[in-house]
């Protein structure tokens, strides 16, 4: 028969201790089908067989020679706190033996002369308790492991992410990318609300977290919600949160994001999708620091810094009365703009090599740079879809590019090989001038109209015709600038 359920390997182990013979061969016979049985005449030697064995429970004698069964108990107790304690009893001291029950000393007393079977039925659920507890103990200490590992992929996995939002990964040298930087790193410090916008695929959504990572605020929650993407009741309901009932499927009380985002960041994106309901909503929170989940009689504050984003013309919005204006001022304490790529053209070499680099170690590609040729169509295309549509081409050339090497013009796609020229009149000299010499500064000027007039036309008569100048003019000009 097995020890106990479960375990086929394992006898439980029992110690009984007294010093009377008789009783001691009685319990051997009734436990000792069952279990392991050790016995002892004394409390001293009870205590050296526990140390030797590896004991779950113990019966003694209340009355032995030397000490007492309870000061043979006691030191039980501290040597193998788990082992479970039983007494014998001769005669009814009650009063003792209720005290040892009462303070945990003892599990059960057992009162001479016993009765073998009901003997071995308390050992039994004894040993189950027994049995449980110390399952117990092991699933604890395994559930602390896992909550440790649990723990430590958390802060990796945060970190991982500071890392990602990090202003490093921000790529842009250009002074209109300068300027915005410097507002991240001011704003970053302060809880100030914030107005992001920009043409889609301008990076809005990476500034916002970048400046949540940066700011004293990182350590608790970046939530984002896009204003655009659901019905007026869910997004109300997924920002201030429900109560149970508030509306048809509504089960149970929810949370909204503006308390889940408490002493963080709520990142509002497509802010001027709001209908005016939720922009009255959104101005109360803004005000008050409060919000009302649906349903609920009380508001409840919160602590939590605002990102707004958008790609529209709010300002526009707001003078057509699409916008309540006193919502507007709230969100723009701060405005962040975000230039088009386009009118930033000297970010897209370092851009498109970045994304590229990104692209070809995830995929495993061996693609290293770009040729002149079509580094300068992707320089030219007047990106719509900004960074991203940027991003997206790159990603698409490396998934397509077979063996290939470098990046060739041939690799991009139909729209960008279409384009001859930018298709905006921006300037097409875009870099600073660190030099003062007047005359210098033309002569360089003339050199980089011309390459690029020679890029883009292909030959010099009309490259010639777009500069505005005779061809002869053209031809003169580039060998007194030594071209
Ligand atoms: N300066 C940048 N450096 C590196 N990656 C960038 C930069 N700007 C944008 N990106 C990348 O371009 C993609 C689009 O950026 P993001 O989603 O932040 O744009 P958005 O302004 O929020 O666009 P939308 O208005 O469409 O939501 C993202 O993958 C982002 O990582
Ligand atoms: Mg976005």
């Amino acid at each position: 028969m097995n020890a106990h359920p479960g375990s086929e390997a394992k006898k439980y182990s029992i110690l009984v201790v007294d010093d009377e013979e008789e009783i001691l061969r009685g319990l051997c016979e009734a436990l000792d089908d069952e279990y392991e049985v050790f016995s002892a005449a004394s409390g001293e030697v009870g205590l050296e067989v526990l140390e030797r064995e590896d004991i779950a429970l113990v019966i003694a004698d209340q009355v032995l020679p030397g000490m007492t069964g309870v000061e043979f108990l006691e030191k039980v107790i501290e040597r193998k706190p788990t082992a479970i304690r039983m007494m014998l009893t001769g005669y009814a001291d009650v009063a003792s033996i209720v005290r040892a029950v009462n303070e945990g000393r003892i599990y059960r007393y057992i009162q001479k002369p016993w009765d073998p079977e009901e003997l071995r039925l308390n050992v039994r659920r004894a040993l189950e308790s027994y049995g449980l507890a110390s399952e117990n103990v092991q699933l604890t200490a395994a559930l602390a492991e896992a909550n440790e590992r649990l723990r430590q992929e958390n802060l990796y996995l945060r970190r991982e992410v500071e890392r990602r939002y990090s202003f490093g990964n921000i790529i842009g040298g250009s002074p209109s990318m300068a300027r915005v930087f410097d507002v991240m790193e001011k704003v970053a410090a302060t809880s100030a609300t914030l107005l992001i916008t920009g043409e889609t695929g301008t990076g809005k959504d990476l500034v916002a977290r970048a400046i949540h990572y940066a700011s004293p605020r990182k350590d608790a929650r970046f939530v984002a919600q896009n204003c655009g993407a659901l019905p007026d009741t869910l997004l109300e309901s997924e920002l201030f949160g429900h109560r149970r009932g508030a509306f048809t499927g509504a089960h149970q009380d929810k949370k909204g994001l503006f308390e889940l985002a408490h002493g963080g960041t709520i990142f509002l994106d497509e802010i001027g999708e709001t209908n005016p309901g939720m922009q009255v909503r959104l101005l109360r929170v803004l005000q008050d620091g409060e919000v009302r989940p649906l349903g609920a009689s009380d508001t409840r504050k919160v602590d939590v810094r605002v990102i707004a984003a958008t790609n529209r013309d709010l300002r526009k919005m707001v003078e057509e009365g699409d916008f309540r204006e006193d919502l507007f001022y709230r969100l723009r304490v701060v405005e962040l703009p975000l230039p088009p790529l386009r009118e930033r053209r000297e970010d897209i070499p370092t851009l498109a090599e970045h994304f590229l680099e990104r692209a070809a170690e995830r995929m495993g590609s061996g693609l290293r740079g770009f040729t002149h040729s079509a580094m300068n169509r992707l320089t030219a295309y007047p990106w719509p879809g900004n960074v991203r549509e940027l991003e997206n081409e790159i990603e698409r050339v490396v998934a397509l590019s077979g063996d290939a090497s470098a990046v060739t013009a041939d690799m991009l796609s139909e729209s960008l090989r279409a384009v001859s020229r930018p298709s905006d009149a921006s300037f097409p000299v875009e870099a600073p001038f660190e030099e003062w010499d007047l005359g210098r500064a033309t002569d360089e000027l003339k050199r980089r109209m011309i390459a690029r007039a020679l890029e883009e036309e292909g030959n010099k008569s009309r490259a010639a015709e777009r500069l505005g100048i005779p061809r002869q003019s053209l031809q003169k000009m580039m060998k007194r600038l030594g071209m």
